[in-house]
């Protein structure tokens, strides 16, 4: 399954091109069927329906975790490091990996969870975050991982949206010098959500909590109860996995639904081909620290996003390879922690974002230089484009100029990697996420839908074919499912994203061309955060768009209209970050906040975000036309409030 060199891409790009039913056959043949698909694909992206593997049973979890007991039962899975420096770190072996999960599984069924229903996973980085993951793929229930910063309403929403029956969490999480009650925030969100029977408190901190009688119980009471072993349910290719909320570019978050067979073969198959890891080498007696000459993978995303879903639990996993997993955040106790973390446990294979990178950069390289990071192989980004600065920082600082770095682009919605590099086996070039994968068929298309043909060009990026591990629908909403991936260009997925082909043919991503921003990394729409700021009572009507931040890549610009009587601004600019928190969460706080009388909207209302975008940018020498504006005067008084 492990292409090895730049002619053997070619060439395997070459078959997916020609018999993508017999290429992904044959990768999928690898792993443990109970029954082999009748079908391996049918699709249209009219409706869209999209089915890989059809008729296909088995179980994720059986491939990524009982398929490697026989030879690998005491090899690492985990190593999980800590928040604190000073506290423990764990080891969790395939073995442990799959008593953990049998039990969970097990406490689930008792809790009355069957195949099909919704489980809300609200947790922080600490390895039972993964065994729940795990323990719903066993049974069939559906995970929906709510990344733990998110508010007490953006979690009731996710959870109402898809009727989860139980949560499972933690009494608190520690994040940096932070000691964050999320079963407090739990207990707020559950005061709206009716379909919640059962919530499961994982102690970890030791916060206080109340316990609701009846409702909620206490993990580590139930779960050493139940028996370590529990057999895996039959599921069919084609049903549903998880469901992962994520911002568009209107309304609320939705719910992007991932199935079980393509999601499996794809997240495995572009772990293996990206990282280039070898992860056949030997197991480690159990407690052991990992070995010099052992591979470990490491990805500092958290659970909560696509990229810890794909290649922290699954992708790894499926893979057989060893991965560490981190409670922290890099700035804690120092900007120093990821490369302490690197010689620690000699980590190999190291995944991170353009914007870890650019703040530990800013840090200074007093945080670097006490490490030796001769351990690493591998780099990779991942989120957000990388700047030529940062990519030469991170490749002359951290990889000492013999490491790869694989940029890799996809999106909640790919399910895995689409665009990157392979490791050491195809070409890298700064800022360009080069090449696409076997069995990925982008195109540029123009503003009308017409593709873009031969190189150096630029244009929206689609994809005209299907892959297996791509969206399949938008929870309880097939129509939105549509109208955002399938309508812009009929007939083409279209990924939201700009993207330039250079004369080599390597494509490198230009940024969201949709009202999305990426803050840190991080999806958020606009919409959402306009709709946050307007919950505030002395707020008229915002406008927010994305500007270029030095470390962020994006910061968040508000346009704010508030009445004329109104109290002072600083207070109202305090309170309107303290709402948006509250809806939201702190990661979609406005960086910005200016107070406008008016917005510059056209006749019909819409507001042009371009003359906003420019003006956020500090680039208002040339406006563009503003003939078309209801009221011209209002972009001047927009820009006099900016300077
Ligand atoms: C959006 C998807 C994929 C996991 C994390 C984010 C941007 C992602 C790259 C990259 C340039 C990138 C795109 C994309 N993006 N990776 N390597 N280079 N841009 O997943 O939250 O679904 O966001 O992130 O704009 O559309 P997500």
């Amino acid at each position: 399954m492990q292409i090895t060199s730049l002619e053997q891409y070619h060439n395997e790009y070459q078959k997916s091109l020609e018999n993508p039913e017999a290429f992904w056959g044959d990768i999928a043949k690898q792993f443990t069927w109970k029954q082999k698909w009748t079908k391996t694909l049918e699709w249209n992206f009219e409706e869209p329906k999209v089915k890989w593997f059809i008729d296909g049973k088995f179980n994720i979890t059986e491939n990524a975790i009982d398929r490697h007991l026989p030879a690998k039962a005491n090899k690492t899975a985990f190593i999980w490091e800590p928040n604190s420096v000073d506290a423990e770190h764990r080891i969790i072996t395939y073995q442990n990996l799959h008593d953990e999960v049998c039990k969970l599984a097990n406490t689930l069924k008792s809790l009355g969870i069957k195949k099909g229903d919704r489980v809300c996973i609200y947790m922080p980085m600490i390895p039972e975050a993964v065994f729940a993951m795990l323990a719903c793929a066993r049974i069939g229930a559906v995970h929906s991982v709510v990344f733990a910063g998110f508010s007490a309403s953006a979690l009731s929403g996710r959870i109402q949206d898809s009727d989860c029956k139980i949560v499972l969490t933690t009494d608190g999480a520690y994040r940096g010098v932070k000691d964050i009650p999320i079963k407090a925030v739990v207990d707020e969100a559950l005061e709206v959500c009716l379909s919640v029977k059962n919530v499961l408190v994982y102690k970890h901190t030791n916060t206080p909590i109340t316990l609701q009688d009846g409702r909620d119980l206490i993990w580590q009471d139930v779960v050493s109860k139940a028996a370590n072993t529990c057999e895996p349910e039959l599921m069919d290719s084609e049903d549903v996995l998880f469901i992962l909320y994520t911002s568009g570019s209107t309304g609320k978050p939705k719910g992007v639904v991932h199935t079980c067979g393509g999601y499996m073969v794809y997240t495995c198959y572009t772990f293996q081909n990206v990282f280039q890891m070898d992860s056949s080498v030997s197991s480690l007696p159990e407690g052991e620290m990992p070995k010099a000459e052992r591979e470990l993978f490491w990805c500092t995303a958290d659970v909560g996003w696509i990229t810890g879903h794909s290649y922290i639990a699954y992708g790894p996993l499926l893979a057989g390879a060893s991965a560490v997993l981190f409670e922290g955040v890099p700035t804690f106790p120092d900007a120093g922690r990821f490369w302490r973390v690197i010689d620690k446990y000699k980590v190999t294979h190291f995944y991170t974002a353009p914007t870890a990178i650019r703040a530990l950069e800013a840090a200074g390289l007093d945080f670097v230089k006490p490490y030796k990071l001769d351990s690493l192989k591998v780099l990779g980004s991942v989120g957000e484009p990388i700047n030529e600065e940062a990519w030469h920082w991170y490749n002359k600082n951290i990889g000492k100029e013999k490491c790869p770095i694989v940029d890799t682009w996809w999106q909640t919605e790919t399910g895995g990697i689409l665009i990157s590099a392979l490791a050491g086996v195809t070409p890298t070039k700064p800022s360009f996420a080069t090449l696409p994968m076997p069995g990925i068929q982008p195109l540029l298309v123009d503003e009308k839908g017409n593709e873009i043909l031969g190189n150096n060009v630029e244009g929206n990026l689609c994809i005209k074919f299907p892959w297996p591990s791509m969206i399949r629908t938008t929870y309880g909403d097939h129509d939105r499912c549509k109208k955002e991936y399938f309508s812009t260009y009929p007939g083409l997925y279209f990924t939201g994203d700009g993207c330039r082909r250079d004369e080599n043919g390597f494509y490198r991503i230009t940024g969201r061309v949709d009202d999305v921003m990426n803050i840190s990394g991080h999806r958020i729409g606009t919409a959402e955060v306009e709709s946050a700021i307007n919950a505030h009572a002395d707020v008229v009507e915002s406008a927010v768009v994305g500007y270029p931040h030095d470390i962020k890549g994006q910061g968040i610009y508000a346009y704010v209209i508030v009445p004329s009587t109104t109290k002072d601004h600083e207070t109202l600019k305090k309170e309107i970050i303290a709402e948006v928190n509250k809806i939201i969460g702190p990661i979609a706080k406005p960086d910005k906040i200016q107070i406008v009388s008016g917005l510059p909207k056209t006749r019909s209302g819409k507001i042009m975000r371009r003359i906003l975008r420019k003006v956020a940018e500090g680039d208002v020498s040339n406006l563009g036309d503003t003939s078309t504006l209801l009221d011209p005067t209002v972009v001047d008084e927009i820009v006099k409030g900016k300077l």
